[in-house]
């Protein structure tokens, strides 16, 4: 069944209080409302109506095993969804809250199973967007929020993405403007002795590491292997399954020094020119200026096929990389190429996040 999807412009500099509280009365209706977090476009629905949480499923084709982050306003807000919160989830809390940290903690009796494909664990974060925080306030129930693209697709960062994706099928879009941190939030289990990094995003491995100690890496996640949709993952934990932020052309992925990587580039492009494929190649400003003869080589006259350049801004701003990511995807996408090139960014701060998410939308990763 097809439903108008109404798309409203609310800047996050200057609230209109009438669109927030009409996003929130639909919310409060068991509607679908799509709005902008720091780190991506959230799928909104209000978390304690099960019929308006199972349409989120619906509308992005997720399975129900696939549990929801629920989002609340702020840590006062934690006890109404989550028991037995352990010391370090407060302290967590007062370190990243409002951000993107989504903590993973035994649930309440009253969240819903669907929520958490009954599961006895709930996944909440408290976001720092002004229009997440102004919604959360004016429906003033905790609200279920995956990433607001189909199921299987790559991350929206902005309200045309979501349009793209979910038109139809939504009652409505919050356009708040592209959204800055651009990787999904970094999602951590505190319901064991050690906190486990399920999923890395906006806040760095660095950063929890400073202020709990010592924080456990879910085995595999630092190698994508051959195949980055890697099965075994899946089965780890459910945290996992959203293994494929992946664009519609194949996507290989570059592992090693840039300098390497470039020259592999290089001839990846003749080879796959030559067979007459259009390319799309994610790359830095400084492979662009490295390889001087990049564009000339890429783009100069009389060679056949073409090739799509997306740049995702400086190496040695990661920042820019991850605000970039989803967006360049996206865009290569769009200009309908077959076979998307990258290559791996530093295993540091923001780099674990953009690293893992290339693997997971990686079809080929090329040691
Ligand atoms: O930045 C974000 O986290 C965005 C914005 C909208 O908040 N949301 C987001 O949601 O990325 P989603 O559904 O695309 O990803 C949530 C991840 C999924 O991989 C899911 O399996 C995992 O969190 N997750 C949710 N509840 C969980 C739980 N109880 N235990 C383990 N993993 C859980
Ligand atoms: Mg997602």
């Amino acid at each position: 069944m097809q439903i108008k999807t109404q798309l409203v412009a609310i800047s996050p500099d200057q609230l209109d209080p009438t669109g927030i509280a009409h996003a929130a009365d639909l919310i409060r209706a068991g509607k679908l409302v799509a709005f902008p977090t720091e780190t991506v476009y959230g799928l909104g629905a209000d978390a304690l109506n099960p019929a308006a949480v199972e349409r989120i499923f619906a509308a992005k084709g997720r399975p129900f095993y696939d549990p929801l982050i629920v989002h609340i306003a702020d840590v006062s807000w934690l006890e109404r969804l989550a028991v037995e919160i352990p010391p370090i989830a407060w302290q967590l809390t007062q370190h990243f809250w409002p951000g993107p940290l989504t903590l993973v903690l035994r649930k309440q009796a009253s969240v819903p199973d669907v929520v958490t494909a009954g599961g006895p664990t709930v996944a909440v974060r408290a976001p720092r967007h002004p229009i997440a925080q102004a919604l959360l306030q004016a429906a003033a129930t905790p609200i279920a929020a995956p990433s607001a693209n189909r199921f299987s697709h790559t991350s929206p960062t902005t309200a045309q993405h979501v349009w793209d994706d979910l038109a139809g099928r939504i009652e409505m879009i919050v356009d708040g403007g592209p959204t800055s941190v651009g990787v999904e939030s970094t999602v951590l289990d505190v319901t064991g002795d050690v906190p486990v990094l399920l999923r890395p995003g906006g806040v760095t491995l660095e950063a929890l590491v400073a202020v709990v100690g010592e924080v456990r890496q879910r085995s595999g996640a630092k190698n994508g292997g051959e195949n980055a949709r890697e099965k075994e993952e899946i089965v780890a934990s459910p945290g996992l399954l959203d293994t494929h932020y992946a664009p519609q052309a194949d996507l290989w992925l570059f592992q090693g020094q840039p300098a390497t990587v470039r020259d592999a580039f290089l001839r990846m492009v003749d080879e796959e020119r030559a067979k007459g494929k259009r390319l799309g190649l994610l790359l830095t400003e400084e492979d662009a200026q490295d390889v001087s003869l990049f564009s000339v080589y890429v783009l100069g006259p009389g060679r056949k096929g073409q090739v799509v350049i997306e740049s995702l801004g400086s190496y040695a701003r990661l920042d820019e990389v991850a605000q970039r990511l989803f967006a360049a995807m996206r865009a290569l996408d769009a200009a309908g190429v077959e076979l998307m090139l990258a290559h791996e960014f530093p295993e540091q701060g923001l780099g674990l996040a953009i690293n893992d998410r290339l693997r997971r939308a990686a079809r080929q990763v090329i040691a």
